[in-house]
């Protein structure tokens, strides 16, 4: 099969070549993928240390091509949304049925193959923050793939959702597009009290997140882009003037059990464009290093989805 394949003297680490087809263990399934989505965690971390000739790739959507043996899983034919911890960038992907979900008919399947870890890791970092109804939720890194996922799914989960991005005046617009209420430099600037924050940033901005949280607020940190490390001042752990209760909750989407589901509810959202895919870039996959550098040199904000074969 072709596969995007690790390679450090090709532009952006990758190029297109041959590897051999997957061989599909019984509780997985055999897909013929169509579109795979960029991940800034797997172009900025993984291809750099990967070994040559190492097919990386989180998400990928597809037919299955051979059903799993186990008769887990959708039949023949089925388009279907996967996720896993390699191998979406090729043609043919060995997939876990329990990492994969149904695909409405007809579906753009470039827009679904944004999903599994965008969309599933902001689901899945909402519920950790709780009931949104009445609430108030800041998202940080919000013009990200999973940013942007997470400030629609908090609106329509009910909440009033404050959105920090590094250029409010040119970002602001979109963000409010997909459901903020407010737009902000920083979290510094976000009314208090704040229910839930999902950050995806780090740094100063989760400390400075979770000095805004009121009582049993959940901090949920899922993303580390700033790449800074976390220093929390004397005081601001204080659990005074009822600020009691707050928390800080790490996070790792691969942990989590039942996705499946989520990944087949989402696809129907995003099917049925109640949900923004939160597409960047489109192009042929033989085109992937203009969006690798383009997602590591932060000029890419949003997802970028490779078409494949
Ligand atoms: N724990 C898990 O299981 C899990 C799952 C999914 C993702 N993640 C992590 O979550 C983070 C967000 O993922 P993503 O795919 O949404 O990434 P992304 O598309 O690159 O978005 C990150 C956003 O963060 C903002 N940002 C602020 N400071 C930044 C900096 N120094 N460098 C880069 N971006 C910066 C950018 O928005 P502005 O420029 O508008 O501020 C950017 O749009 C990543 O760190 C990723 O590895 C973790």
């Amino acid at each position: 099969m072709r596969a995007l394949l690790v390679d450090p003297a090709a532009p952006a680490g990758l190029r297109l070549g041959t590897a051999p087809d997957p061989e599909p263990a019984p509780h997985q399934a055999l897909v013929r993928v169509a579109a795979t989505s960029l991940n800034y965690g797997e172009v900025a971390s993984l291809v750099p240390g990967a070994a040559p000739g190492t097919v990386l790739g989180w998400d990928a959507a597809g037919y299955v091509e051979r059903a799993a043996a186990d008769g887990s899983g959708p039949p023949v034919g089925t388009p279907v949304v996967t996720l896993g911890e390699a191998g979406g960038w090729a043609e043919l992907r060995a997939v876990d049925t329990q990492f994969m979900g149904v695909v409405p008919e007809g579906a753009d399947l470039g827009a679904i193959s944004t999903i599994p870890v965008a969309g599933a890791s902001a689901l899945r970092a909402l519920h950790r923050v709780g009931p949104l109804l009445g609430r108030r939720v800041l998202v940080t890194g919000a013009t990200g793939g999973v940013g942007r996922y997470a400030v629609q799914l908090a609106r329509r989960g009910g909440a009033y959702v404050a959105a920090a991005t590094g250029d409010p005046g040119g970002r602001g617009e979109a963000l409010r597009g997909l459901g903020a209420h407010a737009v902000v430099g920083d979290p510094a600037e976000v009314d208090v009290p704040l229910d839930g924050v999902v950050d995806l940033v780090g740094g100063r901005q989760l400390v400075t997140a979770y000095e805004r949280l009121g009582a049993g607020g959940v901090l949920v940190s899922v993303g580390h882009s700033g790449g800074d490390d976390e220093h929390f001042p004397h005081g601001v752990l204080y659990g005074d003037q009822g600020r009691h209760d707050r928390a800080v909750v790490s996070f790792h989407l691969l942990g989590c059990g039942g996705l499946g589901r989520d990944l087949e509810w989402l696809a129907g959202e995003v099917a049925a464009g109640r949900l923004d895919a939160g597409e960047a870039w489109r192009g042929d996959w033989g085109d992937a290093g203009v969006a690798v550098e383009a997602l590591r040199g932060r000029r890419l904000h949003g997802k970028a989805v490779l078409v494949v074969g």
